[in-house]
């Protein structure tokens, strides 16, 4: 008998576990006749700032428009620089060029695939000028080391943006990530460990300042109704039902957090001496992907896949090989880039996969 092939990711599985809590929270909305910008709303925001450990957060209506504003409230515009990492999606780079600025890539790090204050150090060295801004990508799930990068960004005046999209709930001995920078971003896409039945995003600061500037750009750059006093206003806003929801899912973030990592770890037991996973468990790890890297990726999806497994890449492309019709990247050194780009794949990680489930997982990964 053919076993039943294993999803990447299931949502309904998750959405049926709280499925009394997110028929609650949409029928609270229904019932309450505020549609966007409402109490759940002000709820989530206050919420989220209480968890990720900062004083303000700002919904937004996704992840990449909260990197837009992030960087247009730390001051960039047309014709900076940005420097960011090129192996986590392209979506700094998007949200920089929406601005006019030009991303420039730093290398990876090896082991942990994130920006280090030496890949960062190497790639500032090259550059005629400072960049105005840093985005600090905690891939995978995984914390970077944003606050050595801060103190090396600060000491020559540059911004720091933290991108926490797959990483909320990750911490260390001095906080939480998205509490570090001078502002940080998240998304709610549905695949994040907190994810909206849509789309979504938050961006966090310490700053009373910053959170005034985003809270404006978010809404037309109106200062007060309908006066704009801000530039760089339009609509991006998150729904008082996505709100709600996300109010409702947010209580099971960390308890989600801590099954991945036990799915992670027994991974771990399991990766034979070629195909190595990039994450170890810890609390500044909440694993929203489990990667591996392997120079024979393409024979080791396909053993995977014949063992009924779905994989994926994160990601195939890395940012300076995109298709950008109006941009062409500044040349860097990106040996670490190119190679994982060409070396990473991913095995399905979400907190409902089943013990037999990760145990299939486990022991197709042991016997590539
Ligand atoms: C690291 C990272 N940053 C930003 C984003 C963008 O978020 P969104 O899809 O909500 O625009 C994503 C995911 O989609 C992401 O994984």
């Amino acid at each position: 008998m053919t076993q039943a092939k294993i999803p990447f990711n299931d949502l309904s599985r998750g959405t049926s576990a709280l499925r009394g809590e997110i028929d609650a929270a949409i029928a609270r909305v229904i019932s309450s006749g505020w549609f966007v910008m409402g109490p759940e709303h002000d709820a989530l925001e206050r919420e989220l700032a209480m968890y990720v450990g900062t004083t303000h957060a700002v919904n937004v209506g996704n992840g990449t428009d909260a990197l837009e504003l992030a960087l247009a409230a730390v001051g960039v515009t047309s014709g900076d620089f940005v420097v960011t990492v090129a192996n986590a999606g392209a979506y700094a780079t998007t949200a920089a060029r929406l601005l006019g600025a030009f991303p420039v890539y730093c290398d990876i790090d090896p082991q942990t695939h994130l920006m280090s204050v030496a890949t960062l150090e190497a790639a500032l060295a090259l550059l005629p000028e400072a960049p105005k801004a840093i985005v600090v990508t905690h891939l995978y799930g995984a914390l970077a080391p944003v606050e050595a990068i801060v103190v090396l960004a600060h000491k020559q005046g540059i911004a720091v943006v933290e991108d926490c999209a797959q990483s909320l709930g990750a911490r260390n001995a001095a906080g939480a990530g998205g509490s570090f920078a001078d502002v940080a971003t998240t998304s709610f896409y549905p695949t994040k460990n907190l994810g909206a039945l849509g789309d979504g995003g938050a961006i966090f600061t310490k700053s009373d300042d910053l959170a005034t500037s985003v809270k404006r750009m978010r809404q037309y750059g109106w200062e007060s109704k309908y006066n704009i006093r801000h530039a760089h206003g339009r609509n991006t806003r998150l729904d008082e039902m996505q709100a709600a929801i996300l109010r409702a899912k947010l209580p099971f973030l960390d308890a989600g957090n801590s099954r991945r990592r036990e799915i992670h770890g027994s991974y771990e037991l399991a990766t034979p001496e070629h195909a190595k996973l990039v994450n170890q468990s810890s609390d500044s790890f909440v694993a929203h992907l489990a990667v591996l890297t392997s120079a024979t990726r393409d024979a080791d999806r396909q053993k995977l896949s014949d063992a009924g497994i779905t994989t994926d890449v994160h990601y195939p492309i890395p940012d300076h090989r995109q298709g950008f019709p109006d941009f062409v990247a500044k040349a860097m050194p990106l040996e670490v880039t190119e190679w994982a780009a060409q070396s990473v794949f991913s095995v399905p990680m979400f907190p409902e996969l089943s013990e037999t489930e990760t145990l299939r997982v486990k022991a197709a990964l042991g016997s590539l």
